[in-house]
């Protein structure tokens, strides 16, 4: 794991502009100087707005991503990911109504050994326009890990990490990942042909594969005229899924099947099934 310590410092970025993709950034902190990967540059952002209906009436007045699964609250998970994965300077996206409990839990961030901005999303238009949000935290950025507040990722640190490293000097715009599940018709679910990625459908009724799409990504700063270009699904929102499918087709997308274990725990019964995989990790089933 990438050392926590990084983020306790408070960082002073004095560099700017590009860097050669195997070149370092040298960052000033206090009296220390600090030669960063390049990956370092990476942002993160962590989407965590909606109204989490399908959760009600546990999400009527507390936030989804305030919910435990098991010990800590849910976005913690998606925080400690991208900690992990040596990115510390992150956006919190979310509604209106719970921003302020984000930053009563959070604050800077300083003592969870990131550095936190929260950007508030007015009213539920999807996450796609969520992650629109981040335009301007993204300017000086390389590039995004976008991550969505509910995703739980166990396990898909080394995957991410070479994922994370690579990305930036690729001409690739995404990079999606996607994992076999039996309900892929409750995700993105992508249509691959020959190894090739031709399209992700959102919430199939009859998908093509069960290769559903996992709540992670990685985007070049470039996408955000992309985001102007998107009209609201059938559900009234604006698709993550949409954006995806236009780097797809403009052969920019790349992809990966992930290895390690994922939970979206957007559903009572995800949910159900997140807190008994780390409850049984700390307690013997006899006392469950
Ligand atoms: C969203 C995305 C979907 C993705 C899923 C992963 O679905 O739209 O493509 O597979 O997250 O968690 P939602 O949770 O908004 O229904």
């Amino acid at each position: 794991k990438q050392s926590a310590g990084i983020g306790n410092i408070p960082i002073g970025e004095t560099a700017s502009g590009s860097a050669p993709a195997s070149s370092t950034r040298t960052l000033i902190s206090g009296e220390r100087t600090i030669a960063r990967p390049l990956h370092d540059m990476t942002k993160g952002v962590i989407l965590a707005g909606g109204l989490g209906i399908r959760l009600h009436p546990l999400t009527k007045v507390t936030n989804k991503h305030l919910l435990p699964v098991f010990d800590r609250p849910m976005i913690y998970y998606p925080l400690e990911t991208l900690k992990s994965l040596g990115i510390t300077n992150i956006l919190i996206v979310s509604g209106r109504e719970h921003a302020e409990h984000f930053i009563a839990l959070f604050g800077s961030g300083r003592e969870y050994g990131v550095q936190l901005l929260y950007a508030v999303q007015d009213k539920a238009g999807g996450i796609a326009q969520a992650l629109g949000l981040a335009e301007d935290f993204a300017q000086s950025g390389t590039s995004l890990a976008v991550i969505l507040g509910d995703n739980v990722f166990e396990n898909c640190d080394e995957q991410f990490r070479r994922a994370v490293q690579e990305f930036p000097a690729s001409a690739e715009e995404a990079k999606l990942f996607f994992k076999e599940r039996e309900d892929a018709s409750r995700f993105g679910v992508a249509t691959i042909a020959d190894g090739r990625l031709i399209e992700i459908i959102e919430k199939p009724e009859n998908p093509k594969s069960n290769f559903a799409q996992v709540g992670f990504y990685l985007y070049k700063p470039a996408i955000f005229p992309h985001i102007k270009t998107l009209t609201p699904s059938a559900r009234g929102e604006l698709e993550l899924t949409d954006l995806n499918n236009i780097f797809v087709r403009r052969g920019t997308a790349g992809y990966e099947i992930l290895s390690g274990e994922w939970f979206d725990t957007g559903t009572l019964e995800s949910l159900h099934r997140a807190h008994l995989y780390f409850a049984r990790k700390r307690f013997p089933p006899s006392e469950l």
